[in-house]
C-alpha cells in the first residue's frame, strides 16, 4: 500500500511513539496529583506545553490541550460566542470550512446568531478556493463577535491570507479564529505574528498521535475570553476540565518540534514529490483539470493535489487502484455520499465533484514510490477507459 492520503491523517512518526511510550505504564501518574509520580507527569506536561508555545509563538498559558481539532473548534467558537460578556450577535465564516466549523455555526444560528458565509474565488481563477477578501470585509460589521477562517483547506490546500484577515477582524473589534489543522506542522505558524486570537490544531495531521489536539486562546497582544464547555475538576485554567493526557501532550509537542525544525525543507520535499505525481498524471491523462489554487504560486499547500478526471468517477478509480491510498473528496466527510461542499463552493457541478480525487503527500513518501504510484494510477485509469 502506498499511502498518499496525508490530509486525512499521517503515520505517527516512530520518534513520537518512542517519546510517548514511557508515559503509559512506566510514568503513569496523574499530572494533577501531588505525589512524586504525579509531579513528574506534571513537569513533563508543562515542558511539552512550553515547547508547543515556543513553536507557535504564544505564551504557554494560552494553550489548552484537547482531544483534537473538532473539540478545539467547538471550544473556540461556542466558548467565545456564548461567553456572558460577549454581546455581539453576528458571526462570519467561509463556505469551504471543515464541517467541524460549519456545523458549529449552524448550532449558533439556531440559537439566534446572525451568520454570514463568505464565498471563495471560483474554479478557473488563479486563487480558486481562497476567500474573497472584499466580500469578507463587507461581511464584518460592528456586531460581529467572531470570524472563523481556516488557515489551509483540507481538500484543495488553499492557504488563507491570514494577516490581512486578522487586520480586518481587529479593525471591527471581532475575534479571529482559525482552524489551522492542515497548516500546523506544514507551514510556519506563528500565532502572534499573524495576530490570530483562537487557533485550533490536531496532532494526527503532523505525524503525531490521533486523539490529541490543542487550542490557542489569545496571544500576547490581546486577552480572549471563552466559556468552558466541560466543567468538573477545573484543569487547564478552568477552560477544559478532565485529566490532561501526558502521553498525548508529549506526543503532540514532539511531533510539532520535529516539523518545526525542518519546516521549509519538508515543504520543498513535499512539493517535489507532489509535482512529480502531478506532472506524470497530467501528461498521461488528457482532459485532467486541477481543482483549487494554481499548483505553483504560493496559495496552495505544497503536498496537496486535487483534480478532476474526464469521464470517470473518483470512487471508481479508487476501487480499481486499491494498492494506493487516496481519497475522493474529503475523508472527513466521506461518511456522507454527497458531493464535496468544498468543490461545490468552487462552482463545480455534481458530476465534476464526483470525478474529483485528492492526494496528500508527506514525510514518509519517496520519489521511487511516486513513480510506482503514477504508473499504477495511469494503468488502472487506462483499463477503466477501455
Ligand atoms: C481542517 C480540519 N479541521 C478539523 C478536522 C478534524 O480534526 P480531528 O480529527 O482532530 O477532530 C480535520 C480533519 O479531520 C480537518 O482537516
Amino acid at each position: 500500500m502506498i499511502y498518499l492520503d496525508n490530509h486525512a491523517t499521517t503515520r505517527c512518526d516512530p520518534r513520537v511513539v518512542d517519546a510517548m511510550l514511557p508515559w503509559f505504564s512506566e510514568h503513569y501518574g496523574n499530572p494533577h496529583s501531588g505525589h512524586p509520580l504525579g509531579q513528574e507527569a506534571k513537569v513533563a506536561v508543562e515542558q511539552a506545553i512550553e515547547s508547543l508555545a515556543e513553536d507557535l509563538g504564544v505564551p504557554a498559558d494560552s494553550i489548552v490541550i484537547t482531544s483534537g481539532a473538532t473539540e478545539s473548534n467547538h471550544l473556540a467558537i461556542l466558548g467565545a460566542c456564548t461567553h456572558p460578556r460577549q454581546k455581539r450577535r453576528h458571526i462570519v465564516t467561509v463556505t469551504t470550512e471543515h464541517p467541524a466549523v460549519l456545523d458549529v455555526f449552524d448550532v449558533l444560528e439556531k440559537q439566534g446568531f446572525r451568520v454570514t458565509r463568505v464565498p471563495v474565488a471560483q474554479d478557473g481563477e488563479a486563487d480558486a478556493g481562497v476567500v474573497d477578501l472584499n466580500r469578507l470585509a463587507d461581511a464584518i460589521d460592528d456586531d460581529t463577535a467572531l470570524v472563523s477562517v481556516m488557515w489551509a483547506n483540507n481538500e484543495i490546500g488553499a492557504i488563507a491570507p491570514m494577516a490581512e484577515i486578522a487586520n480586518l477582524c481587529h479593525q471591527s473589534g471581532a475575534l479571529f479564529h482559525s482552524d489551522a489543522t492542515q497548516a500546523v506542522g506544514r507551514l510556519s505558524v506563528d500565532a502572534k505574528q499573524v495576530d490570530v486570537d483562537l487557533l485550533s490544531a490536531t496532532a494526527h495531521k503532523f505525524y503525531g498521535p490521533k486523539g490529541t489536539g490543542l487550542l490557542v486562546v489569545g496571544n500576547s497582544n490581546r486577552r480572549v475570553r471563552i466559556r468552558p464547555l466541560m466543567v468538573g475538576g477545573g484543569q487547564q485554567h478552568g477552560l477544559r476540565s478532565g485529566t490532561v493526557n501526558p502521553a498525548g501532550t508529549i506526543g503532540i509537542a514532539t511531533a510539532l518540534r520535529l516539523c518545526s525544525q525542518r519546516i521549509s525543507q519538508n515543504a520543498e520535499r513535499d512539493r517535489s514529490i507532489r509535482d512529480a505525481l502531478w506532472n506524470s498524471l497530467n501528461t498521461a491523462i488528457e482532459g485532467i483539470r486541477l481543482n483549487g489554487p494554481a499548483i505553483s504560486g504560493g496559495s496552495r499547500l505544497t503536498g496537496n493535489l486535487n483534480f478532476r478526471l474526464p469521464n470517470l468517477q473518483g470512487q471508481a478509480w479508487m476501487a480499481a487502484t486499491t494498492s494506493i491510498a487516496f481519497s475522493s473528496g474529503s475523508a472527513c466527510s466521506a461518511a456522507e455520499a454527497k458531493p464535496s461542499h468544498v468543490l461545490s463552493a468552487l462552482g463545480l457541478d455534481d458530476s465534476q465533484a464526483g470525478s474529483s480525487v485528492r492526494f496528500g503527500v508527506g514525510r514518509f513518501n519517496s520519489m521511487d514510490e511516486i513513480a510506482l504510484a503514477s504508473h499504477q494510477l495511469i494503468a488502472s485509469y487506462r483499463s477503466l477507459m477501455e
